[in-house]
């Protein structure tokens, strides 16, 4: 499978033992990313050291991901929540949690999320294995040394795991395992990857024109944060959502504030990122509504025409999110483009939970 080259440098050095439910984001060390041949428009993922991709641990982290043994209630898996017919996430503006409370937060795609360096629409978690143990702690009431027990009671399991881990199911194999599964999960080839390689015929004029508006720093210029590939950069901004209720969440600035109040510091991102949150790819962004944070916008025209607009005033509005005026066929054509950064679907093939 191409999409599981394994990465001979790994960029990341992080922590193994990150895997607590409130976890805060640890600085994480890079190096230079070692030249490596073309692997499509995403480019080389980094790796950690300690959890190399392995076909047979993707295979197991897969089984776990559709496994309710992993719930503290027996019916809930991480599929619950994403599933792979709705792009990996949910539906759903917002959705229940393991013990009946509700998110406040709006469930992300997982395409592509093993590109990320922080997790959360936040970035609270600084691992994607540290942000897994949470997430099966949080959502689904996960115990993790409890469940190691219970897999190790299934024959299956447990050669599974002597296979890839040489060892029996821990509290910390099975996130590695999950997160390898992860990671192999991604939105490329789509239309306009195709048209970009050279496939003239991928795509029709519309969207061409579209990718103008989109780019063009005199049109929409939605690439100042919606970065290729990836069509996110990745980092955090205000656009407003959630500042015309009573509470609005505070996103990157509440984390950014905790952190420095725990250090006895000031930071001054904790104030200017209040109410941001991380951009959203626009990957396969057709199959992933309702959009933003707190899943408002039903309809991708809605979220479109929620950015055109500027967003929503606030004192930390973004500087790079400007109101736009645009021709209604400048706006279709947009969304022409939008739609076509989503590959043709084939239905996922669910793994034999044992
Ligand atoms: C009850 C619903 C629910 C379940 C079950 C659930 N998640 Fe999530 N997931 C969410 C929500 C909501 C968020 C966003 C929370 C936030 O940003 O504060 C999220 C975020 C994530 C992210 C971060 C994505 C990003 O863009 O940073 C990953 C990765 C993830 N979940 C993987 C998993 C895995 C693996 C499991 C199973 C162990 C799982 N989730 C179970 C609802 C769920
Ligand atoms: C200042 C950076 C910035 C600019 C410029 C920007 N966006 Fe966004 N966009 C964001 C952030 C941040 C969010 C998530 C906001 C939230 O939910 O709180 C978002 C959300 C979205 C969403 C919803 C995605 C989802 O999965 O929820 C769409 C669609 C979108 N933007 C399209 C656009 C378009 C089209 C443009 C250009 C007109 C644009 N954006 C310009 C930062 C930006």
């Amino acid at each position: 499978m191409k999409s599981l080259k394994i990465l001979a440098l790994a960029l990341l050095v992080f922590a193994a033992s990150c895997a607590s439910n409130t976890e805060k984001p640890a600085p994480a060390a890079s190096t230079a990313p070692a030249p490596t041949p073309d692997v499509g428009p995403l480019g080389e993922m980094a790796i950690p050291p300690d959890n190399p991709i392995t076909p047979d641990k993707v295979e197991l982290g897969k089984k776990l991901f559709f496994d309710t043994r992993l719930s503290k209630t027996g019916n809930m898996s991480c599929e619950t929540c994403h599933q792979p017919d709705k792009g990996w996430a949910d539906g759903k503006p917002l959705s229940a949690r393991f013990d009946g409370s509700m998110n406040t937060r709006h469930t992300p795609t997982l395409y592509n999320v093993g590109y990320y360096k922080q997790w959360y629409w936040d970035g609270r978690a600084a691992t994607l294995e540290g942000q897994i143990t949470a997430a099966w702690r949080g959502q689904m009431g996960g115990d993790p040394e409890a469940m190691a027990m219970t897999l190790n009671g299934v024959d299956a399991y447990k050669a599974d795991f002597q296979k890839v881990f040489n060892g029996p199911a821990a509290a910390d194999n099975i996130p590695k395992a999950l997160a390898a599964f992860v990671r192999t999960i991604r939105s490329q080839d789509s239309p306009w990857d195709k048209y970009q390689t050279g496939d003239k015929s991928a795509v029709n004029d519309d969207v061409v024109k579209g990718f103008d508006v989109f780019s063009n720093s005199d049109k929409a210029n939605c690439t100042l944060c919606h970065l290729p590939p990836l069509f996110t950069d990745t980092l955090f901004h205000n656009v407003g959502i959630g500042f015309d209720k009573p509470m609005p969440d505070l996103g990157r600035g509440k984390i950014l504030g905790d952190a420095a109040e725990k250090a006895g510091k000031k930071d001054p991102e904790a104030d200017t990122l209040k109410g941001a949150f991380k951009t959203p790819t626009l990957r396969s962004i057709t199959e992933t509504a309702p959009y933003f944070h707190d899943g408002r916008a039903q309809k991708l025209e809605d979220a479109v025409d929620l950015m055109l607009k500027g967003g929503i005033k606030n004192p930390n509005l973004d500087e790079k999110l400007k109101a736009k005026t645009l021709k209604p066929q400048e706006r279709s054509q947009l969304i022409a483009f939008l739609k076509s950064l989503t590959p043709e679907q084939k239905p996922f093939e669910k793994p034999q939970v044992p």
